[in-house]
């Protein structure tokens, strides 16, 4: 396998007139920022990959990152959220309750 864990974070961007919102207006950029300096704080960037992903299906619930090969939804993160997600769920194996998208459990 490449990478040990691969993260999606979505950055979609829809028109601020639409009512369903997006994860960029959100902070998906940010979030996915955090986790990537995050990554490279720790020196997982060789075994961890975080990318930009459009629209998830999951836009009530953005910003929206979905990590594989576990399938665990993250949903409502926020910047101050990825050194917590990298260190319970990546490095502990321990994905993070409390940022969990209920419906996806
Ligand atoms: S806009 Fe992010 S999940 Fe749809």
């Amino acid at each position: 396998m490449r990478f040990e864990h691969h993260l999606f974070v979505c950055e979609n961007r829809r028109d601020p007139a639409d009512p369903r919102g997006s994860c960029a207006a959100r902070g998906g950029e940010a979030v996915r920022a955090a986790l990537k300096a995050e990554m490279k704080r720790r020196g997982l960037e060789a075994t961890t990959r975080v990318n930009a992903a459009g629209c998830l299906d999951a836009c009530a619930d953005g910003p929206t990152v979905v990590v594989y090969p576990e399938g665990v939804w993250y949903g409502g993160v926020k910047p101050e959220d990825a050194a917590e997600i990298v260190e319970s769920h990546l490095v502990r194996g321990h994905p993070v309750e409390r940022l969990r998208i209920k419906r996806f459990r």
